[in-house]
């Protein structure tokens, strides 16, 4: 861990030396990340970003409760954030974006097509492999990596609020209620169920999600910048659209397998909740937000396409990658792991 991480959760401000040291040592790790290419370096950039991110979602406790670390955070997001934004702004995807129709209704079609179309829709990594071949040990450590995600929504649904109105608010209000249990108090709160689900598989949140995959760490590290920074907000929508229209078929495989593996019923919750409510959030989230704020004009429209097809490229790159963390012998025989890589 260099020194600029060990700054970050800190419990005294930085000085002004320390964050003009920061804002160099950002602008050199992304110049080795990304123009040396220099992997240490790509490993370090989503490292430190992921740091930075954590103090967004962590509990504030005495005595960072009283910290203002702001103007060292700020620094290195400003560096940071763009270069991870540029990653996944690929030419692909900008030829894709090129295509936006503008009409209103054309485009809510247009853009359920290119989701519907997206390897990631489909991704054999849920339909073979946790379908039909995934272990208990190995579903333990896919469910470490997925709290870059599902602890988090709740509060990323409520900056996401921030200056919204009319339908959108009211549909990311009522989103939270229902992440809150939908009136069933704190039995039905959605984090809470999740963490029923990892307590299952002893996973204890604090204690194992300290050294995620580095796939993990850049998936995270988009959900984060899109969930937090509010110059993001029409690619946010589009983003989070595609998480909520993507889950219930892929809560399905993860309920497919925990029956197959003889697991107790109780702790697929979660799952089998969000493969019927996150049917009615995509729906809702893309009549009520997506539709809204895409007729105001072609540039919004094509932000909340950046957005969704970043989820869609991220979230195909990061299941393309898990076979090989969870099982690399397997990728050496032939086998369902194989077969998810090969036609990923
Ligand atoms: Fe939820
Ligand atoms: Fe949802």
């Amino acid at each position: 861990m260099n020194d600029l991480a060990k700054l970050i959760p800190r419990t005294e401000p930085a000085s002004d030396d320390e964050i003009f040291n920061a804002r160099e040592t950002c602008r050199q790790i992304v110049g080795a990340a990304f123009t040396g290419l220099d992997a240490h370096a790509y490993s370090e950039f989503h490292s430190l970003l992921a740091l930075v991110y954590e103090q967004d979602f962590q509990p504030k406790t005495w005595p960072k409760i009283g910290i203002d670390q702001r103007v060292l955070v700020s620094t290195i997001k400003a560096v940071l954030e763009p270069a991870l934004l540029r990653e996944f702004t690929t030419v692909a995807l900008q030829e894709t974006v090129a295509q936006v129709p503008n009409d209103s209704a054309a485009y809510l079609l247009w853009l359920k097509q290119v989701i519907a179309e997206h390897p990631a829709s489909h991704h054999p990594f849920y339909e073979q492999f946790i379908a039909t071949d995934v272990t208990v040990s190995q579903l333990r450590s896919f469910l470490i990596q997925e709290t870059n995600l599902d602890p988090r929504f709740d509060d990323i649904l409520c900056q996401l609020q921030f200056g919204t109105s009319g339908p959108a608010r009211l549909e990311l209000a009522s989103n939270y209620n229902d992440e809150m249990g939908g009136g069933l108090g704190a039995a039905g709160v959605h984090t809470d169920l999740f963490r029923q689900s990892l307590r299952h598989l002893d996973i204890d949140l604090e204690r194992d999600t300290k050294d995620v995959w580095l796939p993990t760490k850049v998936s995270g590290n988009l959900t984060a910048m899109f969930g937090t920074n509010r110059e993001h907000f029409f690619k946010a929508i589009g983003y989070f659209g595609v998480v909520e229209h993507l889950t219930p078929r892929r809560m399905k495989r993860v309920v497919q397998a925990w029956r197959r593996l003889g697991l107790p019923e109780s702790g697929i919750e979660y799952q089998k909740l969000h493969i019927q409510i996150d049917a009615k959030h995509s729906q809702a989230w893309f009549a009520n937000i997506v539709g809204p704020y895409a007729a105001d004009s072609i540039e919004v429209k094509r932000q909340i396409a950046i957005g969704a097809l970043i989820r869609l490229n991220s979230s195909q790159l990061y299941l393309d990658s898990l076979p090989g963390y969870l099982a690399p012998a397997a990728l050496q025989t032939p086998g369902a792991l194989n077969k998810s890589a090969a036609e990923a």
